[in-house]
């Protein structure tokens, strides 16, 4: 049993048009066959009648009639004579009859004059279902070339009524994993609309999910967030100069444990904050203003370790978005370029216009993101195969989330080979033209 419906169809309709076809091509030449034979006994009976008045001497083919029909008159006399074949046909009566003449099977028609004197019009039977067949098989030309053109036909309908659902196929396909707006009814054949509906309840009921475990993890972080201050404002008061070295040392490790704690709230807080943000209405921002503010805050902390934070090009440029949002996309980025970059390395920021595209650029001297990470980088949590440092692995899942949102792309590409190595993060987002 065939299990795709379009093969089922082409299968189905295969075979009645080829049945029709066949049983169809029987009928006519079987009908195209025996009206040749009738018309060529009704050439017989027309060359009959003129034989009647004008009397042909000898056995000859008539003038008229298509030579290769061989419609010949015989002679037979007023009485019969010469060859047993001749005396044979004067003993039949007038009409039409089969016989045999000079061995041959023959059709004849047998007349008599006025004078009495008889004669016989013949043809070959061999050349009258010669002659049929021809004209027969030709009433089936049609049809052998109707079959194949009526089967592309059958194969081009059936392939551009699926399409749709193909197309459907595909656009569920090609959708980002996040991406549960409901399918447009519109353009789509009556019959996909019940499952269009199925999949629009599917996918509310994904919505009401997802929205549901946004609020879940947005909760979880708001309500942790107070008591981790509390705690950490707690281990803030103890004064490690009264303590003897192993307890400092166990201070220190709550100390930083708090501080990765309310780290991971405000990524979370971050997180869950951009998934909830619908449609915002866009303002108009400076990128370069954003970056300068972010590098200024983080100059102190790269001073610390001795990397050179600065900007190796920045052009005044506005792009569409809310301001806090990329604030916060830049400086997870130059966050992590300064993180990952050794001591005494650089992290050099580039800002200009490209077209109609803004373009904000972060390179460091780090060790870059090995290539089979590089798919995965945007996934929650995920921090590459072999995580180093600290951190939530929620960063680049808020900037994407940033950046998409803003009509966007960000790309990383590791920088080898040029006297440097390190990663390149690459944001696109469209130009505003009034800053
Ligand atoms: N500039 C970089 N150089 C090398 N590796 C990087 C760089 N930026 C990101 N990565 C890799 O990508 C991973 C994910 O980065 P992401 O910013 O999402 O998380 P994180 O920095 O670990 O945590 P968080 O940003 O929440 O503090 C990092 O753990 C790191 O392995
Ligand atoms: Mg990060």
């Amino acid at each position: 049993m065939l299990k795709s419906l379009r093969a089922r169809l082409f299968v189905g309709l295969t075979a009645i048009i080829v049945l029709t076809g066949v049983i169809g091509g029987t009928f006519a030449y079987l009908w195209a066959y025996s009206e040749a034979i009738e018309m060529q006994d009704s050439v017989l009976i027309q060359v009959g009648t003129f034989a009647l008045n004008a009397s042909v001497r000898e056995s000859q083919p008539v003038n008229g009639v298509d030579a290769e029909a061989e419609v010949a008159v015989i002679e037979l006399g007023t009485s019969p004579r010469g060859s047993a074949d001749d005396r044979n046909l004067w003993t039949l009566p007038d009409g039409l009859h089969n016989g045999v003449y000079r061995g041959q099977p023959i059709r004849l028609l047998l007349r008599t004059r006025a004078d009495g004197s008889r004669f016989a019009v013949t043809q070959r039977t061999e050349i009258r279902t010669e002659i049929a067949d021809d004209m027969a098989l030709r009433t089936l030309l049609p049809i052998v070339a109707l079959v194949p053109c009526l089967l592309l036909v059958t194969a081009l309908v059936i392939a551009s009524s699926f399409r749709p659902m193909v197309k459907l196929a595909h656009d569920l396909d090609a959708r980002r994993g996040d991406d549960i707006h409901e399918l447009k009814a519109a353009g789509m054949p009556s019959e996909l609309h019940p499952f269009l509906v199925s999949i629009n309840g599917l996918l509310d009921r994904m919505r009401g999910m997802m929205e549901q475990q946004r609020r879940f993890i947005a909760d979880a972080a708001h309500e942790l967030r107070t008591p981790i201050t509390a705690l950490s404002l707690q281990a803030e008061n103890l004064d490690p100069r009264e303590m003897p070295p192993q307890a400092r040392e166990r201070l220190n490790a709550l100390k930083s444990g708090m501080r990765r704690t309310k780290h991971l709230l405000e990524q979370l807080l971050a997180l869950a904050r951009q998934d909830a943000v619908q449609a915002t209405v866009w303002e108009t921002v400076s990128l370069d203003e954003i970056a300068k503010e972010v590098v200024a805050d983080l100059l102190p902390e790269a001073a610390a370790r001795d990397i050179d934070l600065g900007f190796r090009m920045a052009e005044t440029v506005a792009v569409s978005g809310d301001a806090l949002s990329l604030a916060s996309a830049v400086r997870n980025l130059v966050e992590n370029a300064v993180k990952f970059t050794p001591d005494s390395g650089s992290v050099d920021l580039g800002v200009y216009r490209e077209g109609e595209m803004a373009v904000l650029q972060i390179e460091d001297t780090g060790p870059g993101i090995p290539p089979s990470d590089l798919d995965r980088i945007f996934e929650p949590f995920f921090r590459g195969e072999r995580p180093t440092g600290e951190g939530s692995g929620l960063g680049l899942s808020i900037v994407k989330r940033i950046i998409d949102r803003c009509g966007g792309s960000i790309a990383f590409e590791n920088v080898n080979g040029t006297g440097r190595s390190g990663l390149r993060a690459t944001i696109k987002m469209p130009c505003k033209s009034n800053p």
